[in-house]
């Protein structure tokens, strides 16, 4: 892990090395969490965090599902992003920011517990690789489902939940794929298991819906709102398996991730990336990037009043 100076704990800023919790802290043992992923650009107007607004927006409504009461308000968890990129001169990377419950009792209905937020900020690369983006990446059904509306929550991005994501994430790995694909109770196609899946059908663009137990990705929404804006039919709907195996394109999105073409899933191969994922894939780029004027709105620009921001490549 590539690290920086600082880190947001409760409100200060702290080094890196400490920002420590106890370790009866709730969340520790109960995954009592919930986070996002946020990913900043630089752009020729400076540091740009893609869709922050919408992000902090998912992680407030992710804590009010899980009965976490936010003590910072939108802003200021916005402000202190701003900040901490800043301190940390960092022009582009990762963006973490985690509310949870910290110590002070371990019951289950833990509300005299603390909530504790953080944010973290890192130079992070590609997570499915820069060949990934460009070739496309292998794939295989998980025999893990993916969580059920009917015993957790699927809409918020809840740190205890990826136990699911994780034991599918490993299944895949250890048998030598790099992304697992998540079915949901039902049977449909659901998610990657930090991705959401696109798959393109006589020429339409088709994604599962909310009821299929996705996390309502950000990424998701931007990619439906290019390809809409490009002139493609998008239709939410539920994939069955085999139509993975007969998709003539196939793609996941996702903030670490970012867009990533599929070649082969289940060892059906779908070949290098299709002219729908590479049209999209360039616009998407584009706008995360700060160079489609007309996804400008989705970026929230960094202030950075001195020349002096560092310029830290991510690893790739
Ligand atoms: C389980 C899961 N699904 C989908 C996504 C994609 O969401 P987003 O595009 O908001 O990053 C993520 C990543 O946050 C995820 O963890």
């Amino acid at each position: 892990m590539d690290t920086v100076d600082l880190i947001w704990h409760n409100g200060e800023f702290v080094a890196w090395e400490d920002a420590q919790v106890h370790v009866l802290s709730h969340a520790l043992h109960y995954g009592t969490g919930v986070f996002e992923g946020i990913r900043a650009y630089e752009t020729e107007r400076g540091p740009a965090i893609f869709r922050h607004r919408e992000h902090i927006d998912r992680l407030t409504k992710s804590a009010e599902l899980y009965y976490l009461e936010m003590p910072y308000s939108a802003e200021e968890i916005r402000e202190a992003t701003h900040e901490l990129l800043r301190r940390n001169g960092l022009a582009s990377g990762y963006i973490r920011p985690l509310v949870f419950r910290g110590y002070g009792s371990l019951g289950l209905y833990a509300t005299d517990a603390p909530i504790d937020v953080i944010i973290a900020a890192f130079p992070w690369g590609a997570y499915l690789g820069e060949e990934g983006q460009r070739h496309g990446i292998r794939a295989k059904v998980s025999s893990w489902r993916r969580i059920s509306p009917a015993g957790l929550i699927p809409h918020a991005k809840a740190s205890g939940q990826y136990l699911n994501s994780i034991l599918a994430k490993t299944e895949s790995q250890k048998a030598g794929y790099e992304e697992a694909i998540l079915l949901d109770e039902r049977g449909f196609v659901c998610e990657g298991s930090g991705e959401n899946v696109f798959i393109v059908r006589d020429g339409e663009l088709v994604t599962p819906p909310h009821v299929a137990a996705i996390l309502d990705g950000i990424n998701r929404k931007s990619i439906i709102q290019i390809a809409r804006d490009l002139g493609y039919t998008v239709v939410e709907r539920d994939i069955a398996r085999a139509e993975l195996y007969l998709a003539e394109e196939m793609f996941l999105t996702g903030t670490a991730a970012e867009l990533v073409p599929v070649r082969e899933i289940d060892d059906h191969p779908l070949g290098e990336p299709g002219e729908v994922t590479r049209q999209l894939q360039a616009k998407f780029m584009d706008a995360l990037h700060g160079r489609a004027e007309e996804y400008l709105e989705w970026l929230d620009f960094v202030e950075v009043p001195d020349e002096s921001i560092g310029r830290i490549t991510p690893a790739a």
